[in-house]
């Protein structure tokens, strides 16, 4: 993994303003053009200080480009990005100062350890010695740290890269895939090390094609098909349902409960669906288990009938030719 390697510009803190609810990443019209490709198509986004934003979309939508023009590595077309207040395209230093990122492709030697190889990156960015520890902490390397870089594995190189991004504490952080090629153990040390960034009040976007990846770290999520975002909004708001109930309950009781609810006035309606109960009702779980006990059935779980980050996908980003 490549961390962006950024000169420290001695004025790059003056003139923060208020903490709260701040634009930290603002994208106008943003597009990109690969010849014939239309990669990125007029993307309007905007993204509050703290906030864990996630790009999903299939292969090919355009996530990496977004966050490569981000970071400064691929010129748009056309459009605007703005970083904590200051525009790629005119004030390219700044900018860059406000945003780290991690991309593919390795920048570490291995014949030192992962302390050393921030060591020299913060020389080079002339950032004292202390911003190496605060990272090596946030990112939890502990003993690997003081181990050759070479001996690392994925989830521990993924991890010094996302340091190294952290490095000179940019208002912004962009990660691309953070977890691919991870093993499971790695793949739940980064999403739990995301949310831990932007407690630091980093603002985090993420580019992925795992569902379940945006479910567990983001807030917000933009959804992208051939370049466009087809989709944005709060992960909870798009995943809620309409107040309904899903309980599990044994098979045989299944006939017996659908007729026992259905007799009460507050329960709108009661269907079978994979095996549960899916009721929808003016009441809330308790009250509907409590029905359901008086009549010695016993439910194993009673939860939200939401509708799974999966099934917004797919029904968005296949549906017909146009978005
Ligand atoms: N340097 C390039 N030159 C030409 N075409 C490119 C270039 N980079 C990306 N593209 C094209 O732009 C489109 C968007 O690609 P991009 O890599 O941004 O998608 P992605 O959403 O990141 O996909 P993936 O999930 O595979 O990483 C694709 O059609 C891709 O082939
Ligand atoms: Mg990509």
């Amino acid at each position: 993994m490549m961390a962006m390697n950024l000169p420290r510009s001695p004025g790059s803190d003056s003139g923060a303003r208020p903490a709260v609810h701040r634009t930290v990443l603002e994208i106008q019209a943003l597009t990109k053009r690969f010849g014939e490709v239309l990669a990125v198509d007029a993307i309007i986004l905007s993204v509050a200080q703290g906030e864990v934003l996630g790009l999903l979309g299939p292969n090919g939508s355009g996530k990496s480009t977004t966050l490569n023009m981000i970071l400064g590595f691929v010129r748009p077309t056309a459009g605007r990005v703005m970083i904590d207040g200051h525009d790629l395209e005119r004030d390219r230093r700044q900018a860059l100062l406000s945003v780290g990122g991690l991309v593919e492709g390795s920048a570490f030697y291995p014949y030192l350890t992962g302390r050393r190889n921030l060591w020299m990156l913060a020389r080079i960015r002339g950032l004292p010695r202390t911003s190496v520890d605060e990272v090596i902490g946030l990112v939890d390397l502990g003993q690997a740290a003081d181990r050759k870089f070479g001996g690392y594995s994925t989830g521990m190189r993924q991890r010094l890269g996302v340091a190294a991004a952290l490095l000179h504490d940019p208002k912004l952080i962009v990660l691309d895939e953070p977890t691919s090629g991870l093993d499971p153990a790695g793949t739940r040390e980064m999403r739990q090390l995301i949310p831990r960034i932007a407690a630091e009040g980093h603002t985090v976007v993420l580019a992925s094609h795992l569902l379940v990846e945006v479910e567990q770290v983001c807030q917000r999520v933009a959804i992208l098909k051939q370049g466009r975002i087809i989709a944005e909004g709060r992960v909870a708001d798009l995943l809620s349902g309409d107040g309904s109930l899903r309980i599990r309950i044994a098979e045989s009781d299944l006939a017996k409960a659908q007729g026992v609810l259905l007799s009460k006035p507050d329960v709108k309606s009661v269907t079978i669906d994979n095996g549960d109960l899916v009721v929808s009702a003016a009441i809330d779980g308790s009250a509907v288990n409590r029905m359901l006990v008086q009549e010695d059935i016993y439910a194993s779980r009673i939860e939200p009938a939401g509708r799974s980050l999966e099934s917004v996908f797919l029904e968005l980003t296949e549906a017909g030719g146009n978005p």
